[in-house]
């Protein structure tokens, strides 16, 4: 069979069951072309995107500006390894460490590579800055975290099926309790080896947990008055996702250190970044840390291209707009409901408690109507659903959508 030769979906399914690792659980349905905020399936059904690649299509599918911005660069120079300069890198650098406010950058691929540098660049600060003995630094996370996927990150997680069986794990974390100032304050004032804190503005894969108001910028003061690093892990909440450019600018805080990755190429290219300082990315040198990827021409291309889009297209203010729509349309539907509990979010990123237990598929089969009905959202833990569009999405779309979801909720209710 050519690579090209039409497939149907049965067959791209047992293709993926028969020749791939197992790692994943999606939702039968098999993709092959996407445009805006919508995706076709091979038997050319079309459907509203409502996830965008657990928000890295932020810019939309195929967005004509980054496709072009990477096919120009593909055919002119796509990768020199870090061995070499090469005259895009130094230009995505300057643009997007203005962009965010940053002295530096550190360019990787992953978001799990961004959070790994981060920790790595938290760390040797610590030793060489804030002068923690050797090996002694301890990093605070947060319950219920979702970093990525690597052996020190997972580590630190508290989802039994990330960790089980992958041990040793990595020390040097101490847990706490997200949203709560307390506890936080607790450790930072008696163990003066913490070198940073790292938590997500909005717990996303948790099930879009936003804390409470006041609580990153309370955070951030903590850790200023401690010594100590604030990391803001906005692989999916940044690049306007929840309505403002970062998740954090909703209360003017400033991370010490930035972690970004997903929708800084619009989903057209794994790109990620970490962006501090001078006095915190100036630890890092020759040979300390690397990518033979990171910071590759097409990335740099694709990125420079991502973010002007995000601006061009006022997609932090469209997030913001929509997002308060679909909340309000939700709660009116949740006051009647007997199978939606709640909604929460910001901008668009939002999820809705379903009213079963944890472990039921109830919301499974929500997302197996969904699809049907022509709207493709995926459960996160147990009973709840999130909900990330594009964000390129108009105010028709979205309500059309809303008309989706709510059909389709009904067909749930007792
Ligand atoms: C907050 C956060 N950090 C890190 C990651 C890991 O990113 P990646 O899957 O690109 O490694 C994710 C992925 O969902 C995430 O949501």
């Amino acid at each position: 069979m050519a690579v090209l030769d039409h497939i149907s979906s049965q067959e791209a399914m047992a293709l993926e069951n028969k020749y791939g690792a197992q790692n994943y659980h999606p939702l039968p349905v098999v993709l092959s072309k996407g445009e805006g905020v919508y995706v076709w399936d091979v038997e050319g059904k079309k459907y509203y995107d409502f996830l965008s690649a657990y928000s890295s299509l932020n810019q939309g599918h195929c967005h004509p500006k980054i496709v072009q911005a990477m096919t120009d660069q593909a055919q002119r120079l796509t990768l020199t390894s870090r061995a070499f300069y090469n005259d895009m890198l130094g230009r995505y650098e300057k643009y997007a460490t203005q962009y965010f406010g940053f002295d530096k950058m550190l360019p990787m691929n992953s978001g799990a590579e961004a959070v790994e540098t981060a920790l790595k660049l938290c760390r040797k600060w610590a030793y060489e800055v804030k002068g923690i003995d050797l090996n002694k630094a301890e990093i605070i996370v947060c319950k219920n975290n979702f970093h990525g996927r690597t052996t020190t990150i997972i580590s630190f997680s508290n989802d039994p099926v990330a960790r089980k069986n992958f041990g040793p794990y990595t020390d040097g974390f101490i847990k706490i309790e997200y949203d709560n100032l307390a506890e936080l304050e607790a450790v930072l004032s008696t163990n003066p080896n913490v070198a940073g804190f790292m938590a997500e503005p909005i717990q996303g894969e948790a099930g879009v947990y936003v804390p409470s108001e006041g609580y990153l910028a309370k955070a951030k003061a903590l850790c200023e008055k401690y010594n100590v690093l604030f990391i803001a892990d906005e692989v999916q909440t940044g690049i306007a996702r929840t309505g403002k450019l970062l998740a954090v600018d909703h209360e003017n805080v400033k991370p010490d250190v930035l972690i970004l990755g997903k929708a800084l190429s619009g989903g057209l290219y794994p790109v990620s970044a970490v962006m501090a300082d001078n006095d915190i990315m100036n630890v890092i040198q020759p040979g300390n840390h690397g990518s033979t990827f990171g910071g590759n021409p097409i990335a740099a291309a694709v990125a420079i291209a991502a973010l002007e889009v995000v601006k061009e297209e006022n997609l932090a203010e469209n997030a913001d707009y929509l997002g308060k729509i679909f909340r309000a349309e939700m709660n009116k539907y949740i006051e009647t409901s007997s199978i939606v509990n709640l909604v929460r979010g910001k901008g668009l990123l939002n999820a809705i408690v379903i009213n079963d237990d944890e472990d039921s598929d109830t919301a499974w089969n929500i997302c197996l109507a969904l699809r049907d009905n022509g709207l493709l959202a995926k459960p996160t833990h147990g009973n709840i659903i999130r909900f990330a569009p594009p964000l390129v999405m108009t105010e028709e779309q979205l309500l059309d959508c809303v008309s989706i979801i709510t059909k389709t909720l009904k067909e749930f209710e007792e």
